[in-house]
């Protein structure tokens, strides 16, 4: 059993840089199939869901070889057509649903176990597969596998009842390779998207208006050997601005992209935290009086919800009442018994947590549900009184780049307990 054992009461101070952005990363690497020419991607982050969706994209006959430390070249020229995805993999994550979308680019044909990921709540994909269907896909589910098969896609209008990141990507890779054009109304603009639809772009698909609400996707048929850098990672670089913030430490954020971050950044400001933006970097410097805030969770480019636990042990630090409202995830409040062990003082009202802060956090052993909380409970052991234990940490290591290593880099001390023994990242630099 692998453990994370955190100090308290310690300070983040120096500078770092961004990894690039994971939820890109997890859809441009099944994106890279849909056709065939090779592409080298960079800048992909070195996470445990980016090695498991390599892991698929082998066991289906794709060639992929490292050109670089964080640079990959990726031929599936000659993948197989049909593959059995073993479910032992595909419900690591929630991403690999977007093998649908991009085998049945390719081949018109796939079979997807319905994925995995975190534990948010009920997460369907009934919108993935409304599109699927639109685009004229017959879709069944048996015995747990997604069952897609398409003679030919045809370009249709597709209107989606929420706004989803997931459905979004996955409509437009299908419809990347359709005949005709589609439209897909009420869509996602997470930078990530964006990413994707350049990346798509790059290979010679014709896909316009990402990063608004409506996308154009003219399919195409040729396509070509590409290359793409992925964006930085806006939660990672939110994640390390409220650590150190709530650590009241000082923090300079390279290579990142501070208008992906907006939200976030407002909410510091209004908190009073001092922060300069350039192009590509953000500073955080301590506040003396830190503000209670409210903050409500939205799609892109409101608060993202994956900030949203993080936003939480900051706000335990600021005397006085906030409400943290969470718009998208209806379960995403796993993190709040462990923080309320730790001494927090929350209260749950439906989707709302009303935080009384001012209160120091104790040390405690607490177990982390979810790749974004287990962050969260790394920030809450930085600023404790005492020694906190994270069990459950593979949930971190899906989604952070050697997060212990960049906190040591960053002045912490942390420890990784493997049976018992521990390991100190801070002596490895
Ligand atoms: C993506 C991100 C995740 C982030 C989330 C919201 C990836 C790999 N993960 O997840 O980090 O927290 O966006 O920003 O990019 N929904 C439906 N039907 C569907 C699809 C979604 O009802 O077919 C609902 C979900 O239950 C949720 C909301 O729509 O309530 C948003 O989910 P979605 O944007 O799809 O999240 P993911 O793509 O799974």
């Amino acid at each position: 059993m692998e453990n994370l054992v955190i100090p308290g009461n310690q300070v983040i101070k120096g500078k770092i840089e961004v990894s690039g952005a994971k939820n890109a990363a997890v859809a441009i690497l099944p994106a890279s199939i849909i056709a065939g020419p090779k592409v080298y991607i960079d800048n992909i982050p070195e996470i445990d869901d980016v090695s498991t969706l390599l892991n698929i994209l082998e066991s289906m006959g794709v060639d992929i070889r490292r050109r670089g430390r964080n640079s990959l070249e990726i031929d599936s020229s000659k993948m197989r057509e049909k593959s059995t995805l073993s479910y032992g993999m595909i419900k690591k994550l929630r991403a690999s649903s977007y093998f649908m979308g991009s085998l049945l680019a390719r081949f018109g044909y796939a079979e997807v176990p319905a994925p995995g990921g975190c534990e948010l709540g009920p997460r369907p994909i009934d919108q993935h597969l409304k599109g699927f269907a639109a685009l004229g896909a017959d879709v069944n589910m048996e015995n747990g596998i997604v069952k897609l098969k398409a003679k030919k896609l045809k370009g249709a209008k597709i209107y989606l009842d929420v706004v989803s990141v997931g459905a979004t990507v996955n409509i437009m890779l299908a419809a990347a390779t359709a005949e005709g054009r589609t439209v897909i109304e009420n869509v996602a603009k997470e930078p990530e998207v964006v990413d994707v639809a350049n990346f798509l772009n790059a290979m010679g698909a014709s896909v316009r208006g990402a990063g608004t609400d409506i996308i154009r996707i003219d399919g195409v048929k040729d396509f070509y050997p590409a290359s793409h850098t992925i964006i930085p990672d806006r939660i990672e670089a939110g994640t390390l601005l409220m650590a150190a913030a709530a650590t009241g430490g000082e923090l300079l954020l390279q290579e990142v992209i501070p208008t992906h971050l907006e939200a976030p950044i407002a909410k510091l400001k209004e908190m009073g935290f001092d922060i300069t933006t350039t192009l590509d970097t953000v500073e955080v410097k301590g506040c003396q009086d830190l503000q209670p805030v409210d903050i409500k969770t939205f799609p892109y480019p409101g608060y993202p919800t994956d900030l949203q636990a993080l936003g939480m042990v900051l706000l335990t630090r600021a005397p006085g009442t906030s409400v943290i409202t969470e718009n998208v995830f209806e379960s995403r409040f796993k993190h709040v018994d462990e923080l309320k062990r730790m001494g927090a003082n929350i209260k749950m009202e439906g989707k709302a947590a009303i935080v009384e802060g001012g209160k120091p956090l104790n040390g405690a052993p607490v177990r982390v549900a979810d790749l974004r909380a287990g962050a969260a409970l790394v920030v809450a052991g930085l600023i404790a009184n005492g020694e906190t234990v994270l069990s459950g940490i593979e949930h971190i290591y899906r989604g952070y780049e050697k997060l212990e290593n960049k906190l040591s880099k960053l002045g912490i001390v942390i420890y990784h307990e493997n049976k018992n023994k521990r390991k100190n990242f801070s002596q490895k630099y």
